[in-house]
């Protein structure tokens, strides 16, 4: 057995053993453990990608501190397929002049490559799809040495369409999904399958069955607050259904693209990290000011994020705008948030004893980086508008 394919096996074989309940075992991959943290280049750059673009931000990952902040994997997202040749084989276009010296300079720098196709004929932005090539694009994938696939459904809608009944074009949606799932293992190589239907027919309830490392629960984001809000706390009830292998992806970061405030930014990456969401940063690498990249590499919120017991977190109360989310992490505490959703300062309490805590406890401030000590309830706290106070709480 080549050496890649023993690596998957005990990969795979350590995934049997891992599972978590209620997950079966063999559709695991044994990847993601942690929600994956990279880059993606679509929120930024759109269809102005190229390879000089992706070295850039490989560079910048390593330069900028995000790269020793956890994040691992630059992503090339729609708009890099060119034609088949004529054996089918995809090839990419004029802006990707050789994938494979691409990948292994992604690879020198300690970094991951990802990639992007749609099950259908054609992707979102009218590119070459993987319908009816999936082994073949796989192997294209594997033979580059790609390690993660974004696999956005887009294209297959006009073959869904022609189903006799809803259930059977989803059928057709989840087969596809299925193919590719085979396809990728079929190679032997680690690719990491990041599934993109916008949250279609609830796929949480079923996005492990077909191999998926993560899926898309929503439409896209964007770079304002009220989308970012809309899909981040759209995600209440969700949190029993991700976990270490299988992550529910509210969509990738917009942290520094310019649309938020500094502080709407905390909120979304608090959010993200309350979230268990994969952290794909969206901006241009290359160009961040020193708060956009503090942001991004604060490691306390990193650290609930990427916490080991892979529990999501779920909002506990809502009072008006004021909601408080916690998450559940491995030492036994609690990452505990309180956002502020409405455009000006409000002041609330906090009431540890309704947080599963006694009334007395010890927390620290992950924005201000700050020790509290012992802190008691009612704990009075003022929350800048669109902000969050993000507390990392223990008995
Ligand atoms: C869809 C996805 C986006 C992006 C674009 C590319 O809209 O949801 O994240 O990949 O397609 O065309």
């Amino acid at each position: 057995m080549p050496l890649s394919q023993m690596r998957f096996a005990c990969i795979a074989l350590a995934a049997l053993v891992l599972a978590a309940p209620g997950i079966a075992p063999a559709q695991q991959n044994g990847l993601a453990a942690r929600p994956p943290m990279g880059w993606n280049s679509w929120n930024h750059f759109h269809g102005k990608v190229d390879d000089a673009t992706i070295r850039a931000q490989a560079e910048a990952m390593v330069s900028s501190g995000m790269k020793a902040a956890g994040y691992t994997y630059i992503n090339i997202d729609d708009t890099w397929q060119g034609k088949r040749d004529a054996q089918g084989n995809i090839q990419p276009n004029s802006k990707f002049p050789d994938m494979k010296a691409l990948a292994d300079f992604v690879h020198s720098k300690g970094l991951k490559l990802g990639i992007y196709s749609s099950p259908g004929p054609l992707t979102c932005a009218k590119y070459e799809g993987s319908y009816g090539h999936e082994l073949q694009d796989a192997r294209t994938y594997a033979a580059w040495g790609i390690d993660y696939l974004k696999y956005d459904l887009c294209g297959l809608r006009t073959v869904m369409k022609d189903a006799p009944t809803p259930e059977a074009a989803n059928k057709i949606m989840v087969d596809s999904y299925i193919k590719m799932r085979d396809a990728l293992r079929s190679t032997g190589r680690p690719i990491v399958y990041s599934l993109c239907q916008y949250g279609n027919d609830a796929v949480w309830r079923w996005g492990t069955t077909v191999g998926g490392n993560s899926w898309r629960t929503t439409g896209d984001i964007s770079d304002h607050y009220a989308r970012m809000e809309q899909i981040g706390f759209s995600q209440a009830g969700l949190s029993r259904f991700a976990g270490p292998g299988h992550w529910n992806d509210p969509d990738m970061l917009e942290v520094g693209n310019g649309g938020m405030t500094a502080e709407e930014y905390r909120t979304h990456m608090s959010l993200w990290a309350i979230l268990a969401a994969p952290l794909l940063a969206g901006n241009d690498l290359s160009t961040m000011t020193p708060e956009t990249i503090s942001i991004l590499t604060n490691r306390d919120v990193i650290a609930i994020d990427q916490d080991a017991a892979g529990k999501q977190g779920d909002r506990a109360s809502a009072e008006g705008p004021i909601e408080i989310w916690t998450r559940s992490l491995a030492d036994g505490s609690k990452a505990v948030a309180v956002f502020n959703r409405h455009p000006s300062p409000l002041s609330t309490e906090v009431d540890f004893s309704k947080l599963g805590f006694s009334r007395a406890v010890k927390a620290k401030d992950l924005w201000l980086h700050k020790d509290l000590g012992t802190i008691s309830s009612p704990y009075k706290v003022t929350v800048p508008g669109h902000g969050v106070l993000l507390l990392r709480v223990s008995q």
